[in-house]
């Protein structure tokens, strides 16, 4: 048997996704009309072995323990949430929680990043873990990406022939391999001997030192581990050319939410809403909660997600953009490449509008741009236009590039602002 482990991260990580991380967990964020990790659920569903699903993270809210309920049911599979008390790190959360997950003698265990979208190919993964990967070794999924972009994930340099990691940067300075680390791994149970060692020379040192000090118990799973055990042959890579991305800045979301719509199309299509006299246009991919009130002068897609009691009036015009539960779009506004937050409301004729960094469509290894919103002089990048929670916007404005935080209500027109 199998497991899987999802690392969901606490509260202070996810910055770059504010305002919406302030309502919601991040890995809770609805991608295509589910949260974000409920797709890495999906996909473990689908290993005939898997035996328990466990989410490890700092948060502390009912929420996480909720949704860990909802998808055992909904799975029919064992769902745990672990708390940490302290950020653990990559490598530290699973460390101390080994017991739980080797308890029943799994044979290995998926480990994955939550931020991340993808069509992921688990059965292949784990097939390749079985036959190259030794009994205390660890299988990464890696994925190409253009020589530019490359440094800015954790970069493999592996033996072609053999698929074994020979080397592992996490971002460096300049360019090592376009293979990036794409944060799936599948761990055999006695790689732990390998943590094991780095927490005693974290724990040893920190005792040397400082003897009062607490021990540095945060260990990284890409930098402590996997780095210095390159070119040892304990650590082998996978490579997929299936779709991946991060999902780190809400601009990432929109890319996201539509690349898994797009998966929908192929495997599910039944989630995805099609066109029927009387009712609003869609066009292209476009997945609709079935509580949503919609007029059928509406049009919308492509790449759009409509949530629980939303309301979109007539004429409204949605396009690449994901309108969170019980928002309200008023007559003939036009909403493109943004978010619109719970409960917010866009006026009549309003226009509000993001200008995403999409990845080059002609370069097929470019990668969605999940840098900071800010720019190194400290400007707006290019991005999408986000409405926090409970946002106004009235009639006839346009707010275009913009971050609005929650319970705003705009009096005017804003262009590349975060409205505080
Ligand atoms: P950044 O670009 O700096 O965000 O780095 P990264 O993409 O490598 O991400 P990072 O290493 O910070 O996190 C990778 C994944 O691990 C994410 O899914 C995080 O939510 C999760 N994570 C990071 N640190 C911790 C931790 O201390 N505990 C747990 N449980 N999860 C963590």
């Amino acid at each position: 048997m199998v497991k899987a482990v999802i690392l969901v991260g606490r509260l202070q990580k996810g910055t770059r996704f504010r305002p919406l991380s302030l309502e919601i967990p991040k890995p809770l964020f609805p991608i295509a009309g589910q949260p974000m990790i409920q797709h890495h659920f999906e996909a473990c569903a689908k290993v005939p072995e898997m035996k328990e699903i466990i989410l490890i993270g700092g948060y502390d809210s009912d929420q996480m323990r909720r949704f860990a309920q909802k998808m055992q049911k909904e799975f029919s599979i064992p769902v745990r949430y672990l708390q940490e008390h302290e950020s653990l790190g990559t490598a530290g959360g699973i460390y101390h929680f080994r017991d739980q997950i080797l308890s029943g003698s799994p044979e290995c265990f998926f480990l994955f990043n939550c931020d991340i979208c993808c069509d992921f190919p688990l059965v292949d993964l784990l097939k390749f873990h079985r036959e190259h990967t030794p009994a205390d070794g660890i299988t990464m999924m890696g994925t190409d990406a253009n020589r530019k972009q490359a440094v800015n994930y954790g970069c493999i340099v592996e033996n072609s022939d053999t698929h074994e990691v020979k080397h592992y940067v996490e971002k460096p300075e300049t360019f090592v391999s376009s293979i990036i680390n794409t944060g799936v791994y599948i761990l055999s149970p006695n790689a732990f001997a390998h943590m094991s060692t780095v927490f005693r020379q974290n724990y040893e040192g920190n005792y040397r030192d400082r003897p009062m000090s607490p021990v540095r118990d945060s260990i990284s799973l890409e930098q402590d581990i996997i780095s210095p055990l390159a070119g040892t042959g304990k650590i082998f890579v996978y490579k997929t050319s299936r779709f991946w991305s991060q999902i780190k800045t809400a601009g990432s979301a929109i890319y996201a939410n539509r690349l898994y719509l797009g998966l929908f199309r192929q495997t599910c299509p039944e989630r995805l809403t099609v066109n029927e006299a009387d009712q609003p246009t869609i066009i292209g991919d476009v997945r609709i909660h079935p509580t949503a009130d919609i007029n059928p002068t509406a049009m919308l897609g492509p790449n759009v997600y409509v949530g629980p009691g939303v309301v979109i009036r007539a004429g409204a015009r949605v396009k690449e953009s994901i309108i969170l539960d019980s928002a309200e779009l008023m007559d003939h506004c036009c909403v493109l490449h943004s978010i619109v937050g719970w409960h917010s409301v866009v006026g009549e004729w309003a226009r509000v509008e993001g200008f995403p960094c999409d990845p080059n469509p002609n370069d097929p290894l470019a990668r969605v741009n999940s840098d900071t919103v800010f720019n190194d002089e400290g400007r707006l990048n290019p991005s999408i236009t986000i409405l926090g929670k409970s946002v106004f916007i009235p009639p006839e404005v346009i707010v275009l590039n913009s971050i609005v935080l929650p319970h705003k209500e705009l009096s005017g027109s804003y262009k590349n602002q975060i409205i505080l």
